[in-house]
């Protein structure tokens, strides 16, 4: 059998015949956390993605049945789970891209920061794993508090000696997906023809949507900027309050989780001008992290674009996120150095 989950009488994979479609060799995906409510319909996404051959899907509970169940889809990736620390490191060996999802969400009341005590160690210990199974994979690092986490797994992964700015990505597609989404509605116009720059980071005041950088070039009034902005940056508190204790966003972040793989995926293959926004190690600020639009490529993040010209109520707005944002990486870093 290869490693990962034994399934009595399913016979042991030929590998070397795992093809992407079209005959293309493809890529190996991991994703860690694959039980959880985001990491069950962003298993069912990724399976689903033709650039993928091989799907691994790792997690401290459950991942059987997650996998059994996902397996069965009649798409090109082929499907292994992995359960528990023990069979961490086979989860990872060989992956282009791992997806972190893993970690506790946020119940009524609490800050993306209140989850940072149960979250930092859990993505310590996974890029951990990362950083001595697959140190090249793409690293899309989706637990919260964003701000933090990725600080920490930099952290970690300079300690191991690996690390590549280039290379770790936080996830904040799912800002971008609901600022093209409102948008949208103001302005009377399908989404998928929106494109809203969201920088920054990813926790309230520290999301900065740029209303003026919005395409197709539209103007709103200062109550729809005031609105606007509102909603993006407490659209995750929107989610947590409505679910009421359930949990927090699941099925829009598995959603803006996949697109932003299958992006890095579309980078990886060699595409060009593959453009989202992410947070990463950064020097349009004076922050060592920051979210802007990156350019992503076989290196992962290979270019870092500019802000752009703001005005003057997003100026006010960015010296808000960049003291917060100050806080939260300093967080991180302590965290691991310490
Ligand atoms: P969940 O609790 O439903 O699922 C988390 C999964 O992680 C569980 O299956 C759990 O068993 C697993 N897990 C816990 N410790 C682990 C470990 N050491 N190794 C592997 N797996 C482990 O939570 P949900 O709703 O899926 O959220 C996951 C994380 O994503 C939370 O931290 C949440 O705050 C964050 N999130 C991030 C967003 C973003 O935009 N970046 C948006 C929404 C949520």
């Amino acid at each position: 059998h290869p490693p990962g989950l034994q399934m009595q009488g399913i016979p042991p994979l030929r590998l070397e015949n795992c093809r992407a479609k079209g005959g293309a060799p493809g890529f190996k995906v991991a994703i860690l956390g694959a039980a959880g409510g985001i990491g069950q319909p962003l298993s069912l996404l990724m399976k689903m993605n033709p650039l993928v051959s091989v799907l691994h899907l790792y997690d401290v509970v459950n991942s059987p049945g997650v996998t059994a169940d996902v397996s069965h889809m009649d798409t090109g990736a082929v499907v292994r789970g992995f359960l528990g620390a023990p069979q961490l490191e086979n989860a990872l060996t060989g992956m282009d891209i791992v997806i972190i999802p893993a970690g506790v969400p946020r119940k009524p009341g609490m800050t993306r920061d209140d989850l940072f005590k149960i979250n930092a160690g859990i993505v310590r210990t996974l890029c951990e794993g990362v950083a001595k199974c697959c140190p090249n994979a793409i690293v899309n690092l989706i637990s919260n508090p964003v701000n933090s986490t990725v600080p920490i797994a930099a952290e970690v992964f300079k300690k191991a000696g690996t690390y590549d700015p280039k290379r770790l990505l936080g996830v904040t597609t799912l800002d971008v997906v609901r600022a093209n989404t409102f948008v949208a509605e103001v302005l009377g116009i399908d989404p998928r023809e929106v494109d809203v720059p969201v920088i920054g980071g990813h926790s309230g005041i520290t999301i900065l949507p740029l209303l003026s950088q919005v395409k197709p070039a539209s103007s709103f009034t200062s109550e729809e900027i005031d609105y606007l902005t509102n909603r993006i940056q407490n659209g995750g508190t929107e989610v947590v309050e409505a679910k009421a204790g359930t949990g927090s966003a699941t099925l829009s972040m598995a959603y803006a989780a996949a697109k932003f793989a299958n992006s890095c995926l579309t980078g990886l293959k060699g595409d060009a001008g593959v453009v989202e926004c992410a947070f990463v190690a950064s020097q349009v600020t004076e922050l060592p992290f920051f979210a802007t639009k990156v350019r992503l490529g076989r290196g992962g993040a290979e270019e870092i674009f500019p802000i752009g010209p703001l005005n003057e109520y997003e100026r006010v707005g960015l010296e808000k996120a960049k003291k917060e944002l100050a806080g939260s990486i300093e967080k991180g870093v302590s965290f691991i150095r310490k």
